[in-house]
């Protein structure tokens, strides 16, 4: 099995377990993870992943022996699958964390980058060769990178293909905190059970809220948020919440 998936204290861990190709994306390997990222959607006991990658990589991008002889009608639909699967991610109720245990390169950067936080190892890297292949990013680096990092670095990054390190990936946004590489899966964890404790009902609202802010359009971000936040109000979760805060207790969240 080329993707292994973990759960504890809800927590799933989904690790990419290719590393005689450095984690690279074939078709079975972004089934499988689509597969995965679907299943989760639907267990309600997780409520916060991890992705990481096993070896010295995260993923070193979608697979080139794969790619190289595809025409414009298979590389559209590998394209495709790419997309779903960062949709699957970024769609998925649950936040998730990236971990990037290594290279973090091409389509492996750009799955990161549909994580809603990214924490790396010191020894990280991350890239967008596509150009080096011929190629642009294809499953969504031109769109997520320039959001996250502003135009001008993005395009930097895109048309050099330059590597950028774990410190300026620190440094420019990239990623919210960097580790020695032992130490990472256990910070992610941490971050995983704070966020967990939190109410799932709200913290899968705050994200559809922000992602339609970062779809490009404010104001309908704004009206679903307000409208996302007053659903959550006589939901178990908003009743418990609120009254465990105002008895000085720990809440207990259901989820409803
Ligand atoms: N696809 C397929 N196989 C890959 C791969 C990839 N993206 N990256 C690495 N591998 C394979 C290598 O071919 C090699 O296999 P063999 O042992 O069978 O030859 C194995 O993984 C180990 O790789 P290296 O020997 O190259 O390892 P290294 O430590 O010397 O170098 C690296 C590591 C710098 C990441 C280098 O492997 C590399 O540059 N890989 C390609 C990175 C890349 O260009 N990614 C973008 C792909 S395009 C894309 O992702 C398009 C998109 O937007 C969807």
């Amino acid at each position: 099995m080329a993707v292994d998936l973990e759960r504890s204290d809800g927590v799933a861990t989904v690790t990419l377990n290719r590393p005689g190709a450095l984690n690279a994306f074939d078709t079975p390997q972004l089934r499988a993870l689509l597969d995965t990222f679907r299943a989760l959607r639907a267990d309600r006991a997780v409520r916060c992943v991890i992705l990481t990658g096993t070896g010295k990589a995260f993923a070193a991008g979608a697979d080139i022996k794969e790619m190289a002889d595809k025409q414009m009608p298979e590389a559209l639909a590998f394209a495709r699958l790419g997309h779903q699967v960062t949709a699957a991610i970024e769609g998925l109720p649950q936040p998730v964390i990236a971990a990037v245990n290594g290279y973090a390169f091409g389509g492996g950067c750009e799955l990161a980058l549909a994580c809603d936080i990214r924490l790396a190892a010191d020894t990280a890297q991350f890239a967008q060769p596509e150009v080096t292949l011929g190629v642009p990013p294809g499953w969504g680096g031109t769109q997520r990178l320039p959001r996250l990092v502003g135009h001008g670095l993005a395009a930097e990054i895109i048309f050099t293909a330059r590597r950028v390190t774990a410190d300026e990936a620190l440094r420019i946004g990239l990623v919210n905190g960097i580790y020695p590489p032992d130490r990472l899966l256990s910070e992610a964890t941490d971050l995983a059970r704070r966020i967990a404790a939190n109410s799932p009902r709200a913290l899968a609202a705050a994200k559809r809220a922000m992602a339609l802010a970062l779809a490009g359009d404010p104001a309908s971000g704004l009206a679903a948020e307000a409208t996302l936040f007053a659903e959550s109000f006589g939901t178990p979760d908003q009743e418990e919440g609120m009254r465990a805060f105002l008895e000085k207790r720990p809440a207990a969240f259901s989820g409803e």
